[in-house]
C-alpha cells in the first residue's frame, strides 16, 4: 500500500453524465473508509486552475446518488490545453497538498490528467464519465446506459407518430465520434437502419433498404442517424432521401441534449459505484496513470495511453443483428 497518498482531489470534466454523482460518492465514501481526505474540484480542469476546491466529508455525498448532471459541475477548459493553464492548476495541486487526483470524463478529461502527469508527475487515475462510450478498455463508461433508455423512450414515442402518419422519421442520437448510443438505440427501438461513424453511410445501401420497405408496404420508418455520422448530418441524410424517395413524406428529430440528463439506471449507478471505489483502491496500491474501467463485470485498470488511442471496435455482431432484425 502507497503510504504517500493522504489527499485526493476529484472532479468532473467535459459533458456530463448521469452516474457522475455515484462516482463522486462512491471516491467520497472510500477514501473516508480508508482514513484519506477528499477534496471535490468544481467545474473541471477550470477549477483546478481557479482554486475553486473545496474539502468533501461523507454526509456531503448523502442524497445525489439518482441526480443526474454533477453536483462538481463540469466544463471544457480551453486554459488546460495551454502550459500556463496547467502551470496555474499545479499552484492548486500544492496549495492544498494533493498527493493525488481521480478524473471523472471522457477521452478529453483523460489526456488532460495525462499530460499533467508528465509535467507535474501527479499520481492520477481517470473514471469513463461519458455517455459516448467511446473509451478502449471499458465495457460500457458511465451514462451510457442511461443515454441509451432516454433514447429508446424517445424513439418509442416518434414511432406512435410515425406509424398513425405513415412517415419516415430520421433520429439523430448523441455521439460527436461514436456509434455507440445509435447502434444500441436501433436495436432496442427496432429501428429499420443505423447510421453510424464507424462503418460510414452507404446512402445507396439505405436506398435500397427503403426501397425493399416500400415494397414490402412498410409505410412508417424509423432510421437512427449518430451525430458524428460522417458522411453526411442527419438532416442532409433526410434531404437527400426526401429528393429520392417522394412516396414517403420525410421528417427529422434531433434527441439533443435530453440524452445527457435525467436519473441514471441501476447499471449506471452500480458501474460508477465501483469505478469510484476501484480508483481510490487503485491509487492505494500505488497504481496511476490508468483509467478505472469495468471489462468482463471485473474491475480493471487500462494504461491511460491505451484508454485515449486505442479505437474501440463496434461489435460485429451487434451490426449483423441489428440490419437482420430491422428487416
Ligand atoms: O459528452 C459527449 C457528448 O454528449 C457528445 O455526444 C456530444 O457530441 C457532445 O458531448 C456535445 O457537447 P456539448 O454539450 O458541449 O455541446
Amino acid at each position: 500500500m502507497s503510504k504517500d497518498i493522504k489527499h485526493v482531489g476529484v472532479f468532473c470534466s467535459g459533458g456530463d453524465a448521469p452516474g457522475m454523482n455515484a462516482a463522486i460518492r462512491a471516491v467520497v465514501r472510500t477514501c473516508a473508509h480508508n482514513d484519506l481526505h477528499v477534496h471535490g474540484i468544481y467545474n473541471g480542469y477550470e477549477g483546478l486552475i481557479e482554486g475553486d476546491i473545496a474539502r468533501l466529508e461523507t454526509r456531503d455525498v448523502a442524497n445525489i446518488m439518482h441526480k443526474g448532471g454533477t453536483v462538481l459541475k463540469t466544463a471544457r477548459s480551453e486554459r488546460f490545453r495551454t502550459k500556463a493553464g496547467r502551470k496555474a492548476a499545479y499552484e492548486t495541486i500544492l496549495a492544498h497538498d494533493l498527493d493525488a487526483i481521480i478524473a471523472i470524463g471522457g477521452n478529453g478529461t483523460m489526456t488532460g490528467a495525462k499530460i499533467f502527469e508528465e509535467e507535474f508527475g501527479i499520481p492520477f487515475i481517470g473514471i469513463p464519465g461519458t455517455i459516448d462510450n467511446d473509451l478502449f478498455g471499458t465495457d460500457y463508461t458511465i451514462g451510457f446506459d442511461t443515454a441509451v433508455n432516454t433514447a429508446i423512450e424517445a424513439v418509442d414515442k416518434i414511432r406512435d407518430t410515425a406509424d398513425s402518419h405513415n412517415r419516415l422519421f430520421f433520429i439523430e442520437v448523441m455521439g460527436r465520434h461514436s456509434g455507440y448510443i445509435a447502434l444500441y438505440t436501433g436495436i432496442g427501438s427496432g429501428a429499420g437502419g443505423i447510421l453510424i461513424p464507424e462503418i460510414g453511410t452507404d446512402v445507396d445501401e439505405l436506398m435500397t433498404v427503403l426501397q425493399k420497405m416500400m415494397k414490402r408496404k412498410k409505410l412508417f420508418g424509423l432510421i437512427i442517424v449518430a451525430e458524428g455520422n460522417e458522411n453526411g448530418t442527419c438532416q442532409e441524410v433526410a434531404d437527400l432521401v426526401a429528393r429520392e424517395l417522394t412516396n414517403y413524406e420525410v421528417k427529422v428529430a434531433v434527441i439533443g441534449h435530453l440524452q445527457r440528463g435525467g436519473s441514471p439506471t441501476a447499471m449506471d449507478r452500480i458501474l460508477a459505484s465501483r469505478m469510484g471505489y476501484g480508483a481510490v483502491t487503485g491509487l492505494l496500491n500505488g497504481i496511476s496513470k490508468v483509467m478505472c474501467g469495468v471489462h468482463n463485470n471485473e474491475v480493471v485498470y487500462v494504461p491511460i495511453k491505451d484508454a485515449i488511442k486505442k479505437k474501440k471496435d463496434i461489435e460485429k455482431e451487434l451490426l449483423e443483428l441489428a440490419e437482420i432484425l430491422s428487416m
